[in-house]
């Protein structure tokens, strides 16, 4: 297959990135992350989780997130006060949170999120973790938020973690990831993000993962999020892209992890991601010297290594 002329980046960092810091960042200094973000062409952005604070404290105050984002049409975001126009080109900005239940959905409904994402697992070891409950029961508990989000006409995007290893069960079969996300497809689920959440996984095994998942729910349909962990991210996208898909998930300056998979280290770094795909001219929309920018000044913030390459390399 060939590849994609243009891409889609999800950018996770502002939720991912930060679930798993030693630091928790007051919301203005989330809102300016995510608004940066936004400057730089990201369109669709995830801004938080409606999760319980118990179980992650860096994502509490999402709530005060949200009410503050500047999201008027045109003047999509503001830094430092001053209005700033954006190109509305492409996609209108989008930003999104993770709802693990009916309780996280109407928190989002009410601080107007623009869309949700549910968050299942391949391996029954991590959805214990995670989420307090079997496979099973988050696909019921699910479908209480996909009907919900029918009723109020909010799109919800559903994840399926571990697909390739569980840092409790180890190699997980291809089958068990495609029956979980065929059921969060036809329960409604616009789009699925299959997610490498120790990174573990290598190209061919990724390949044999999107041959199942294929056969279930169409290519267009599809994103993947990879973890770097083993630094295979990159190589894991390109095995990716040749089999046409072209939405990533992705976190500025490599943040991210979660709190509930052992060993599990950031996301790809966006800015290595539009890199990549700028140099094999795939159109991202993305600002790369404005990323740049925007990398630098979190892990300023974070007190943290920038584990972007590209940024590293440029700065
Ligand atoms: P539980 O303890 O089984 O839930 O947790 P519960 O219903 O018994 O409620 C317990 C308490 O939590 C109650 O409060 C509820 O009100 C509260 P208390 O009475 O004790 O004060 N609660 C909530 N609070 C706020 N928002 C909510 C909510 N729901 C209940 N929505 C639960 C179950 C799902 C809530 C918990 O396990 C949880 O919050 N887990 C979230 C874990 C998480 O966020 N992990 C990281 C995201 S997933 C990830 O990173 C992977 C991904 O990136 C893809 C990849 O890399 O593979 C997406
Ligand atoms: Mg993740």
């Amino acid at each position: 297959m060939s590849l994609p002329s243009s891409a889609t980046i999800i950018e996770v960092g502002p939720r991912d990135g930060l679930q798993n810091e030693v630091k928790t960042l007051e919301p203005d200094v989330r809102v300016e992350l995510i608004e940066r973000l936004a400057s730089s062409g990201l369109r669709k952005i995830e801004a938080g989780s409606f999760v319980s604070p118990k179980w992650v404290p860096q994502m509490n105050h999402t709530d005060i997130v949200l009410t503050q984002l500047h999201r008027q049409d045109g003047i999509q975001f503001r830094l430092n006060n001053s209005p700033t126009e954006v190109d509305s080109a492409a996609l209108p900005l989008s930003y999104t949170v993770l709802t693990p239940n009916l309780q996280g959905f109407e928190s989002a409904v009410q601080y107007k999120a623009d869309e949700v994402a549910i968050f299942g697992a391949a391996s029954e070891s991590f959805s214990k973790k995670n989420i307090n409950c079997s496979i099973d029961e988050s696909l019921k508990r699910f479908e209480s938020v996909m009907s919900a989000a029918k009723r109020s006409n909010i799109p919800v995007r559903g994840y399926v973690s571990t697909v390739i290893g569980c840092p409790y069960e180890g190699d997980i079969e291809p089958s068990a990831v495609a029956q979980v996300a065929k059921t969060l497809f036809d329960m409604g689920c616009y789009e699925i993000s299959l997610g490498d959440t120790i990174g573990v996984g290598t190209p061919k095994r990724f390949q044999s993962m999107l041959d199942a998942v294929l056969k279930e729910v169409p290519v267009n349909r599809i994103a993947v999020h990879c973890h770097n962990t083993y630094g295979q991210a990159l190589a894991n996208i390109y095995a990716s892209l040749e089999m046409g898909i072209d939405k990533i998930d992705s976190a500025i300056a490599g943040l991210g992890g979660c709190p509930y998979a052992k060993g599990a280290s950031g996301n790809i770094a966006t800015e290595d991601v539009v890199y990549m795909l700028s140099g094999m001219g795939i159109e991202t929309g993305i600002d790369l010297s404005s990323l740049v920018s925007t990398s630098q000044w979190i892990c300023n913030i974070l007190d943290r290594q920038n584990q972007s390459k590209v940024t590293m390399a440029i700065q």
